[in-house]
């Protein structure tokens, strides 16, 4: 299988990293590491007590969940969205689906057969189907951008400095990765797969004609400066192991500076593009042997750092903007060509104060990322790498060169007209909601990332008087090379409770009862997703089982039950970061919201988004309805227990 190909490269590759970063002749590094672990949460001797990823050998395998189990829960997840007589032909065709001779039953056989021979029968499917075999671009449609606590430069050397400081904690953290010293994941006591993190540093994305590939190469040694849309070749460790101190680095980054003042060819703005405009621009682009080079440095490098130029003036929010600015870069009046969006790291940091990053998804679910930010964010807080001595470092900072043919030419300012567009389509209204966090919830004795959910689905309902599709990551991390399965966040329950608050002749007793109702039957349903036993990821398994052998499309996919249940007009995930930040990304359906959402004891960050091609929608009706339906969810709890006393 190809996915195990690429791990098998990956091992490899880590087992050499480990052994070389192992030694203690890397002691800048380690001390930038033990610094960080002595002034944070974790003691060193916690932390390599942890042996991260020797757990995740121990795993167990994602199951395959009996057939009339989902046959079951998918009946009480489409309801919603059919009338009595579709409901019923739906209950007729899943009757024959499951039956001892339907083809589910057989398809059941065949996929369980399957998950006998592998350690996960979805990773190589989920990897092809949600990532590398889709076609439109990465930007807007797939990566998802990482707003971090603003910073205040009040010059250019400020904001050098903080990516001096930025790129020593990426590597720093890079290097625990490494030493197998990043603390477990744990999800109540179980712990998760960590294989996600070993794919941040060092992965690309790389364009194919049907389908793209991901290449690893976690021992590099450099990164890749963007700026000016010009990209430089940093070396950040050397061949001892060691890392520049700051001010090396910051002079590394004040030669870039000068270095970039002429804008450079916009190829960046390639990476933008859908993935078979990509792909043909790919192949002239390396077709030169000089390109083909600068393209290989920027595909092995650790991670790229773009240095922005301010975006286009636009009226928004400077949270919304910052969104913006990392899920798509303002379009080719910003910075859309200072970015290599097949990177799977890219930090962005803008002249204002504005940083972040941005990630191509198909390698990483947010929350490593997101686990990653709080460890760079303390780095710099506590100054992690003031103390790190001057290094003999083996390269300056080299620019890499790249000739644009007329061909190019072309395709370039196809890619900017299409830039602009997707830019000028995406509408953001992300926000702080600052009137309580996880810690009310608790207090009701109710889970935080329900009543987030239904309150979203309240603010759904509030605007559109339909139930809205809604689809929550839940992380299969419990398994071996897990990764997600879909929480159906529309239930009978959420509809039921969203009817109760717009019915005046409702006691506040009886919405507080729909409530508890709503949030019981979503967390009942999340706790099945993260133990595997969702409704999606099974159809999709059995699904491809058909496509595979070469047997016809159940009936059941062509069911509206199916079409309409699966069109997520609400797009949601939880990314919880400590720090102030908060992840974004665009809505999954024309007519939908994206909202990801960081729950903070006393606050919560929502990065909400629309397009604005709907008439229908606007991320800033959304927004209101969701802060108006949070605090009427908190009102009616409130008063209820008033009323109890
Ligand atoms: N009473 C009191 N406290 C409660 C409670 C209740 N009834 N129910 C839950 N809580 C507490 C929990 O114990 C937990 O406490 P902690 O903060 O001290 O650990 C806290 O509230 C949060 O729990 P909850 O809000 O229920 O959800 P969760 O944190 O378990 O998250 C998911 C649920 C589905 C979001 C999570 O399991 C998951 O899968 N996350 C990954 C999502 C993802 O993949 N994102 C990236 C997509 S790119």
């Amino acid at each position: 299988m190809e996915s195990h190909k690429y791990f098998d490269k990956h091992r490899i590759n880590n087992s050499m990293i480990l052994s070389k970063h192992i030694l203690p002749r890397n002691q800048r590094s380690y001390q930038g590491l033990f610094y960080f672990l002595r002034n944070g949460t974790v003691s060193l001797s916690n932390v390599a007590a942890t042996k991260t990823f020797e757990n995740t050998l121990k795993l167990p395998s994602l199951p395959v969940p009996k057939l009339h189990q989902t046959v079951e829960k998918y009946i009480k997840t489409v309801t919603p969205f059919l009338n009595d007589v579709e409901l019923n032909n739906t209950k007729r065709i899943l009757e024959q689906f499951s039956s001892e001779n339907g083809i589910g039953t057989k398809l059941q056989r065949l996929l369980e057969q399957k998950a006998q021979t592998c350690e996960n029968w979805l990773e190589e499917w989920w990897l092809n189907t949600a990532y590398l075999e889709y076609r439109d671009p990465v930007v807007v449609y797939s990566s998802p951008g990482l707003v971090f606590p603003f910073e205040d430069f009040q010059n250019e050397e400020q904001r050098l400095t903080y990516t001096a400081q930025l790129i020593l904690a990426a590597v720093d953290y890079k290097m625990a990765i490494d030493r197998d010293k990043i603390p477990l994941d744990r999800m109540g006591r179980d712990p998760l797969d960590m294989n996600q993190y070993k794919k941040i540093f060092g992965t690309c994305r790389i364009p194919g004609e049907k389908r793209d590939s991901l290449e690893y190469n976690s021992d590099s040694r450099h990164i890749v400066i963007a700026r000016n849309n010009n990209f430089f070749k940093v070396e950040v460790v050397n061949s001892s192991g060691e890392v520049p101190s700051l001010s090396q680095l910051v002079s590394h980054l004040e030669i870039i500076s000068q270095e970039s003042e002429e804008v450079g060819p916009s190829v960046g703005v390639l990476s933008t593009e859908n993935r078979d405009n990509w792909y043909k621009a790919y192949s002239e682009l390396i077709n030169d042997p000089v390109n083909k080079n600068s393209v290989n440095e920027i595909q092995k490098s650790l991670f790229l750092v773009a240095l922005d130029n301010p975006m286009p003036e636009i009226n928004d929010s400077r949270m919304s903007m910052a969104g913006k600015q990392f899920i798509h870069g303002g379009g080719s009046r910003g910075n859309s060509a200072n970015r290599w969006f097949d990177k799977t790291v890219q930090f962005v940091i803008g002249p204002d104060g504005t940083v972040g990053l941005t990630y191509e998804h198909s390698p990483s679910e947010g929350q490593p990322i997101a686990v990653m930010t709080d460890y760079l964010v303390d780095y710099i807080k506590n100054n992690a790498c003031s103390e790190l001595p001057d290094t003999k470092l083996e390269h300056w900072p080299e620019k890499l060169k790249i000739n644009v043919n007329d061909k190019l030419k072309y395709y370039i300012q196809l890619a900017n007209k299409h830039v602009d567009k997707l830019a000028d389509n995406l509408d953001m209204d992300s926000f702080q909601f600052k009137s309580f966090g996880k810690e009310f919830v608790k207090s009701q004795k109710l889970s935080p990332d329900s009543f987030i959910q239904i309150a979203m689905q309240y603010a759904f309902y509030r605007i559109h008087k339909v139930p809205g599709a809604h689809y929550e990551s839940a992380a299969t991390r419990k398994y071996i090379h897990g990764r997600t399965e879909t929480i159906r966040s529309c239930s009978i329950e959420s509809i039921a409770f969203a009817k109760a608050m717009l019915d005046q002749g409702k006691s506040d007793a009886d919405r507080v009862n729909a409530l508890k109702e709503a949030i019981a039957s979503h967390k009942k349903y999340s706790i099945e997703a993260v133990n595997g036993f969702g409704v999606d990821r099974h159809l999709l398994g059995l699904k491809l089982t058909a496509l595979e052998n070469g047997l016809e499309l159940p009936d059941l996919y062509k069911d509206p039950s199916y079409t309409r249940s699966t069109c997520m007009r609400i797009s949601t995930s939880q990314v919880a970061t400590k720090c102030d930040g908060f992840m974004c990304y665009a809505p999954l359906t024309v007519d939908g919201y994206g909202c990801c959402y960081n729950p903070r004891p006393y606050d919560i960050n929502f990065g909400v988004s629309a397009f604005l091609e709907c008439p229908e929608t606007s991320a800033r009706q959304f927004r209101q309805a969701l802060e108006d339906s949070l605090h009427d969810m908190h009102d009616i709890l409130a008063k209820t227990q008033k009323s109890k006393l």
